[in-house]
C-alpha cells in the first residue's frame, strides 16, 4: 500500500506513483469489518446522458408552491417501520426542510427548519407547521432527516447543524433524534408529547472524517442526512447518513481501487487535486432495538478522489435486490471528472457490500443539459416514485456559484422552493428507466 502526502507533490510524479502501486487491502477488511465498495474515477467516466435518464425541462417558475409563505426543499414521507410510506387515520404525512419566502435562497440552510404537511391522497398537501416545538430541537437549525412510525410513536431522525446556544454561525453536524405521539382526526395531524432530543451519532474520525479534520483540507464536510431503513432479510434496523472518509487530508493515501481498472487507471492519471474529494455513504445499526443506541458501521460506499458530497442516501429493496440511491452536484466532482446535478444509483444481493454502479456509471437522473439546476435532493419512494425539489430554472449560463451574484429579484424568481413534479422509475436488474412524470409533490 502507498501513502502519499498529495499536498506538494506535482500531478505527473503522483500519477506515476499511482500508476506502479500494487492493489491495496481496505482498512474494513483489514480490520475485520464490513465491505465498503467504491464508485470509482472509471465509473464515473462512463456517466452518459440519454433519454432514460434525463429529466424533461421543468418551468420551475410555473411551479405551484406547495407552502404559501415558505420556500421548501428537501423532502422525506414518513415511514413505517419496514420503510413503506406510513398512512395513519388515512393521513400521509411528509416533512421538509423550510424558511420564510422573504430569505434569500442562498441563505435558506443558515435557517432551515423542520415542518410538516399532511394529505389523505398523497398529492394535495396541507400545511401543518412545525414539527418541533420552537426551541426544542438540537443545533442552531435542523437539517434533512427522516421519520418512522410505529403504532403512534413517531421516530424523527434529523441534523443538528451547528451548536445550539452559540452566537454565530457554525457547520458543525450531528445526527440527532427524538420520539413524539401522532394525533390525527377528521381535521388533520399534529404531533405532541416529544420527548427529550439525543445526539445518537457523531463522526468517529477513522471511517467518519470530523470537522476538525475536514477543515485541514480544501474539501467539504458532511455527517447528515439520516435514513431510517430496516432490512427486510435479517430485520436488522440501520440510519444510512451522508459523511466524508475519515482522516485529514494528508492522512488519507491513494488506492489504485479508487480509480478503477489497472488499465483504466494506466490511461487516466489521477489529478492531484482529486485528493479533496472523500464522500461516503455512512450506516450505523441499532444496537438491541433500541432507538438511542446506534453503533457506526464501516461506510458501504466510498468516492475518494471521485465525488465530494453522497446527499441523501436510502435504500429501496426490490426483487430481493437492495438499490441505494444518492444524490450530487456538478461541481462536487473531483478535479479531471464531470457529472450532472442528478441522482445516483447502485445494486447489490446485500444491505452490506457488493455495490454496483446501475446503468454502468451510476447515473440514474439527471437534471437536462439545457437547464441544469432545475431540481434537486430526490429520494425515491418503494413505488419508484421519486420526489425531489424545484431548484433554480432558466439560469442561461449562471452556474449555482453565480447566483448569489445576481440582483435580490432575480434570486427569488428564477428559485422554485416548492417540489418538483415526481418521477416514476422503473428497474430492471441494474438498469432504470424514467417512465412518466407525475404531479408535483405526488408521494403514492
Ligand atoms: C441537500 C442538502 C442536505 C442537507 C440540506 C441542508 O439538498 O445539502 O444534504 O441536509 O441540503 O439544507
Amino acid at each position: 500500500m502507498i501513502r502519499i502526502n498529495m499536498k506538494g507533490l506535482a500531478a505527473a510524479a503522483l500519477a506515476a506513483c499511482i500508476v506502479t502501486s500494487g492493489l491495496s487491502v481496505h482498512p474494513a477488511f483489514a480490520q475485520g469489518g464490513e465491505q465498503t465498495v467504491n464508485w470509482t474515477r472509471e465509473d464515473v467516466s462512463k456517466i452518459e446522458l440519454n433519454q432514460d435518464n434525463t429529466l424533461p425541462y421543468i418551468d420551475v417558475s410555473k411551479l405551484e408552491k406547495m407552502a404559501p409563505g415558505y420556500h421548501i426543499w428537501d423532502t422525506w414521507p414518513l415511514l413505517d417501520r419496514d420503510g413503506n410510506i406510513a398512512s395513519y387515520k388515512g393521513w400521509k404525512v411528509i416533512f421538509s426542510l423550510s424558511a420564510p419566502n422573504t430569505v434569500l435562497p442562498g441563505k435558506v440552510h443558515d435557517i432551515a427548519t423542520i415542518r410538516y404537511f399532511y394529505s389523505k391522497n398523497g398529492k394535495d398537501w396541507t400545511l401543518g407547521g412545525e414539527l418541533f416545538p420552537a426551541g426544542t430541537a438540537l443545533g442552531q437549525r435542523q437539517w434533512a432527516g427522516s421519520a418512522m412510525l410505529d403504532g403512534d410513536q413517531i421516530h424523527a431522525f434529523y441534523t443538528a447543524t451547528g451548536r445550539e446556544g452559540q452566537a454565530q454561525l457554525t457547520y458543525e453536524q450531528r445526527i440527532a433524534s427524538a420520539a413524539g405521539r401522532i394525533v390525527a382526526d377528521s381535521t388533520g395531524v399534529r404531533f405532541e408529547n416529544w420527548g427529550q432530543h439525543r445526539v445518537i451519532l457523531e463522526p468517529d474520525g477513522k471511517y467518519y472524517q470530523t470537522k476538525e479534520q475536514a477543515q485541514q483540507g480544501e474539501g467539504g464536510y458532511a455527517f447528515r442526512d439520516p435514513m431510517w431503513f430496516k432490512d427486510p432479510k435479517t430485520g436488522k434496523e440501520y440510519l444510512l447518513f451522508e459523511g466524508n472518509s475519515g482522516g485529514a487530508v494528508g492522512e488519507r493515501s491513494f488506492k489504485p481501487e479508487y480509480a478503477g481498472s489497472g488499465e483504466y487507471l494506466r490511461q487516466h492519471p489521477v489529478p492531484a487535486g482529486a485528493v479533496h474529494a472523500n464522500g461516503n455513504i455512512g450506516i450505523a445499526e441499532v444496537v438491541n432495538g433500541d432507538l438511542t443506541n446506534f453503533k457506526l458501521l464501516p461506510p458501504l460506499m466510498e468516492a475518494n478522489y471521485v465525488n465530494e458530497e453522497l446527499e441523501r442516501p436510502h435504500v429501496v429493496v426490490k426483487d430481493k435486490k437492495y438499490y441505494l440511491f444518492t444524490d450530487s452536484h456538478i461541481n462536487k466532482y473531483a478535479e479531471g471528472l464531470h457529472g450532472p446535478e442528478g441522482m445516483y444509483g447502485f445494486v447489490s444481493d446485500t444491505l452490506i457490500g457488493g455495490y454496483k454502479p446501475l446503468n454502468g456509471s451510476g447515473l440514474v437522473l439527471a437534471n437536462p443539459p439545457e437547464n441544469p439546476y432545475q431540481a434537486y435532493s430526490w429520494l425515491v419512494t418503494p413505488e419508484l416514485n421519486v420526489v425531489g425539489f424545484a431548484h433554480f430554472g432558466d439560469l442561461d449560463n449562471l452556474t449555482i456559484g453565480d447566483v448569489g451574484n445576481q440582483s435580490p429579484e432575480f434570486q427569488f424568481s428564477h428559485f422554485g422552493g416548492t417540489l418538483a413534479p415526481t418521477v416514476k422509475i422503473s428497474i430492471k436488474g441494474d438498469r432504470t428507466q424514467i417512465e412518466k412524470v407525475l404531479p408535483q409533490g405526488w408521494i403514492k
